[in-house]
């Protein structure tokens, strides 16, 4: 892993729409905060794919593995069929490279929490099928993978978490109902919360975790979740503090090669008009500069992007008014 002494090799992935212009604007951030990067560039998303059909080759993931950090817009063009750059894209990169976890941080003056999502099981795996498709009798199913190893490791981490801040850990899982996967989550987080006997831990169904994060988000330091209700909550807590502007996103593998992404899409009912919000690119990237081992710069880039209501104007504008609160 890297350190101070030695440069951060980053791929970076603008990709369409909105992507290139934050992206451009959080490593404008990240200079300005005195960390200097070895930036190795892709063009990679919808627009590459539609002008040579490339979507994500083998050799592109090999290189991606020398790297410390890989730091992306957002992919996504209107002409491209749905569901093939994210299968293609971000699902191939998350499951090559092994990002277990998706860490997503909730911050507002009312709001301080993270969801540990876990990033490669789940209903996500990719496991069921079709029987006698498209006839009358047709049946779907899509199972949910739940490996001991995988929930573990993601329970793990979501304690190691909560240490460096309030130290309380909720599961938020659906275990009355989901019986056999809820069981292996909840005995798991027993047996690792029994290691960490100064760790408080609570337990919320998911639907009830619905009505807490909108009526209650002060309950909350850490929650730890499977694939499926990770991405369902994180959307709720971004609407309940901030709004995509704001949410920033990591997929992490801890030690290796991470991805560091704003939550958003390529929003291509905005490009082009300078409308675009750069703070939830520029949060990436202070999540990035954390796993670099640059914590004092992500620090400083997080409370220079503090009160985000008073930031306002254009996307360059926004960038350069974070940049003068550095
Ligand atoms: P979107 O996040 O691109 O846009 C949703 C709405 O939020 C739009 O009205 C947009 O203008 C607004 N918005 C998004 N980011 C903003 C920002 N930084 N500042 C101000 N307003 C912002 O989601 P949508 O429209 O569902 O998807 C558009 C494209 O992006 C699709 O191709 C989709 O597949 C792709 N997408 C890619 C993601 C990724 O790269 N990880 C994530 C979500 C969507
Ligand atoms: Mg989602």
């Amino acid at each position: 892993m890297s350190n101070e002494s030695n440069l951060h090799r980053v791929g970076i992935v603008g990709g369409d729409g909105i992507g290139p212009d934050v992206v451009a604007e959080g490593l404008k951030v990240i200079a300005a905060a005195g960390v200097e990067l070895q930036m190795s560039h892709y063009d990679l998303g919808g627009d590459r794919y539609l002008r040579d059909g490339v979507v994500l080759d083998d050799a592109t993931i090999e290189e991606w593995r020398e790297l410390d950090a890989l730091y992306f817009g957002a992919v996504g063009s209107l002409d491209v069929p749905p569901g093939l750059i994210e299968r293609g894209l971000l699902l191939k990169m998350r499951f090559a490279l092994d990002l277990y976890i998706n860490q997503r941080p909730f911050v507002t003056e009312s709001h301080d929490f993270v969801v540990i999502r876990e990033n490669t099981e789940g209903t996500y795996a990719g496991e069921g099928g079709f029987l006698r498709k498209n006839t009358p009798e047709e049946i779907a199913t899509q199972g949910s993978v739940n490996t001991r190893r995988g929930v573990e490791r993601c329970v793990r981490y979501a304690f190691e978490l909560a240490k460096t801040r309030r130290g309380h850990v909720t599961l938020v899982h659906k275990t009355n109902v989901l019986t056999f996967a809820g069981d292996l989550w909840e005995r798991t987080f027993n047996e690792v919360a029994a290691e960490y006997p100064d760790i408080d831990t609570g337990y919320n169904h998911v639907d009830a975790c619905c009505i807490y994060m909108v009526e209650d988000p002060g309950r909350f330091d850490v929650i730890v979740t499977d694939n499926l209700f990770g991405d369902i909550i994180t959307d709720l807590g971004g609407a309940v503090s901030g709004g995509i502007g704001l949410a920033s996103s990591a997929n992490l593998h801890p030690g290796s090669v991470s991805m560091f992404e704003p939550v958003h899409g390529s929003a291509p009912d905005i490009v082009g008009m300078g409308k675009a919000n750069p703070t939830a690119a520029v949060l990436s990237g202070a999540l990035m500069l954390d796993h670099l081992g640059e914590s004092d710069a992500a620090d400083r880039i997080r409370a220079a992007c503090g009160d985000p209501e008073s930031l306002t104007g254009t996307t360059t504008e926004i960038g350069d008014a974070i940049v003068g609160r550095l």
